[in-house]
């Protein structure tokens, strides 16, 4: 049962329009009158309206139109399904193969799979929920409260006004323990004391680095669950409580820049917020601006550049795949509403990310002090905070904050103009400087071109010792050699014997790479790696690139495309299921 409380701001019509998803059945909805006021229910009409694939309209048939300032209790009975935003896993497709789980998702608008709401980031609330569930399993939500009752129900309460997309719920066999005073890992009984070393005694600075920069954190706790492998993302920022894919379990905590990333949300993503899809990058680009200034502060500036580097990369395959005038290669998207209209979901790529941060570092090259800038940020979440805004609002509010360079005209240098920065697809017209980096990357970039010789010199590669390289130090090189793949004849094989490190890597940043340069030198002997890279996880942002490069390979690899697909296709989140099958050409079902 749904219950929903609301005020109707403006004089309306007799009919509330709630997002929904076809696999979501209403058996009943009722009006009860303003919260607090007893009476009894009065049954109400609903109508459920196809709008788009992902969704439908459900029309509430009020009673008498609405007045201005009108409190309604709504409570809605219904099923959820097999829609897209809740996930119901099998035993074997958990990491300890002995019980079921279940899991929602709702970013980008999955949640009116899971219960009807305003499936819109412009709109927010606080919410509480009851959940029972059965002997031998434990609910986790993104709530401030949590707290456990009798017959295994688990009563949560959110506080804090949040979007729609960031109400999320797990159940499974699961347990805590904690990480830091305001911090606990989550994960299944097989994996927890992996995840409790992982990032015992991290989380907490991470954190404060974050307070210090961009103003108090305001959720509470700041938890971490580690999902299952078929999860489809690095993580997710759900208020109070991170999902993260259990990949992050490296062992030398080299894959932490996710975490710091979600915990960069906290401020930008869930306390202010983008008003709609189409200006995502208002959350991804702000955070990840965020992200490498808390990186910045705990690991240096070269390391944190290195990492930048990388995603800079990412940017580019990404252009270079999509070709740089793809529409959702702005930063402003369109998306039309209704059934032709670009579906929310498909903004996640790179762009809103990578040419994101570089606008935003754009903003800080035109202050040109870091501690100024670093202020702004944290005066414009103060200034935003628990809303939902446009990116006219956050330049709007940046050229206010700088009044000298609004009078310079900064919105309107030829060729960086704000409105082509947010409306003009393509490569970034700024790219921050990285060059600090360069004592990290340089060496890998030499050792790459070493690799990539006509004929090796073998001597010069024996003398580059990579045992002490950090992980993206590994990435960046494999990035480079995988520009320059395929290798000239028998140097892959070689290359693998040579740095067992990387070709017998368990870290999933370097077995993706590693996983590219098989694909792209078309090195049979290797595709089991992929298989079994593949079979293990189900993270969006590996499986595509993988599929693409087998698509777009030999007989031999597209073979290993279809026999890896169809192996692995149920243990897929549905969203990644459909991209895949539109990459190897299969029919996607409405
Ligand atoms: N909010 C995103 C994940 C997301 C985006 C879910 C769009 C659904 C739709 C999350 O914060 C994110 O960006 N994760 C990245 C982390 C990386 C950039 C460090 C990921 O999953 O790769
Ligand atoms: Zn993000």
């Amino acid at each position: 049962t749904a219950r929903l409380e609301l005020r109707c701001a403006r004089e309306g019509e007799a009919v509330l329009r709630l997002d929904a998803h076809p696999t979501l059945r209403v058996r009943r909805a009722a009006l009860r009158g303003a919260p607090g006021d007893g009476g009894d229910p009065q049954p109400l009409r609903v109508e459920s309206r196809p709008f788009a694939s992902y969704g439908s309209a459900l029309h509430v048939h009020l009673p008498q139109p609405l007045r201005a300032g009108q409190l309604l209790s709504l409570e809605i009975d219904y099923e959820a399904g097999e829609g897209p935003g809740v996930c119901w896993l099998a035993p074997e497709q958990t990491a300890g193969k002995q019980k079921p789980y279940m899991y929602t998702q709702g970013q980008a608008v999955l949640n009116r799979s899971f219960f009807p709401c305003f499936d819109t980031p412009s709109v927010k609330c606080t919410y509480s929920a009851t959940v029972q569930v059965p002997e031998g399993f434990t609910a986790v939500m993104s709530a401030t409260s949590w707290e456990k009752q009798k017959d295994n129900t688990f009563v949560f309460k959110m506080s804090q006004p949040i979007p729609s997309y960031l109400i999320a719920l797990a159940v499974g066999d699961i347990v805590s323990a904690d990480v830091g005073p305001r911090s606990r890992v989550w994960a299944e009984p097989c994996l927890i004391e992996a995840a409790k070393k992982e990032y015992d005694g991290v989380i907490e600075e991470f954190l404060a680095v974050g307070e210090k920069l961009f103003g108090p954190y305001v959720w509470g706790r700041y938890d971490i669950l580690f999902m299952p492998p078929s999860f489809p993302f690095g993580g997710m920022e759900n208020p109070c409580l991170t999902f993260v894919t259990p990949c992050l379990l490296a062992g030398d905590r080299s894959l932490a820049d996710v975490i710091i990333h979600e915990i960069s949300h906290s401020w930008f993503g869930n306390l202010v917020t983008n008003a709609t899809w189409g200006e995502f990058w208002l959350n991804e680009g702000f955070t990840m601006y965020a992200q490498r200034r808390i990186s910045t502060e705990v690991y240096g500036l070269a390391y944190t550049c290195l990492e930048a580097a990388t995603g800079r990369a990412l940017l580019r395959q990404h252009m270079d795949n999509t070709g740089e005038d793809h529409p959702l290669n702005k930063l402003r998207v369109v998306i039309e509403p209704g059934l032709w209209g670009v579906n929310p979901d498909d903004t996640y790529n790179e762009t809103p990310y990578e040419k994101g941060y570089c606008f935003v570092s754009y903003l800080a090259h035109l202050v040109g002090d870091q501690s100024k800038f670093d202020a702004f940020l944290q005066a414009y979440v103060n200034q935003f905070k628990f809303q939902s805004i446009t990116a006219d609002d956050t330049l709007g509010f940046f050229l206010e904050y700088f009044p000298e360079l609004k009078e310079k005209g900064v919105d309107s240098i030829p060729g960086f103009e704000f409105d082509r920065w947010l409306n003009t697809p393509g490569w970034p017209p700024y790219l921050p400087d990285l060059s600090p980096g360069e004592q990290l990357m340089k060496p890998a970039e030499e050792l790459a071109e070493l690799w990539a010789a006509d004929s090796l010199n073998v001597e010069a590669i024996k003398a580059v010792d990579i045992t002490a390289w950090r992980t993206y130090q590994l990435v960046y090189f494999l990035d480079k050699v995988l520009q320059k793949s395929p290798l000239p004849e028998g140097s892959v094989e070689r290359l693998s014997k040579m740095y067992p490190k990387i070709s017998k890597a368990q870290n999933a940043e370097l077995r993706l790479r590693w996983c590219q340069i098989i694909l792209k030198n078309n090195l049979e002997a290797e595709y089991s790696k992929v298989k079994d890279f593949l079979h293990s996880q189900g993270k969006q942002k590996y499986t595509l690139p993988l599929y693409r490069a087998m698509w777009g390979g030999s007989e031999s690899a597209r073979a290993l495309a279809m026999e890896t697909f169809l192996a692995t296709a149920p243990q897929l989140h549905v969203n990644v299921q459909n991209y895949v099958k539109k990459i190897l050409g299969l029919e996607v079902a409405e």
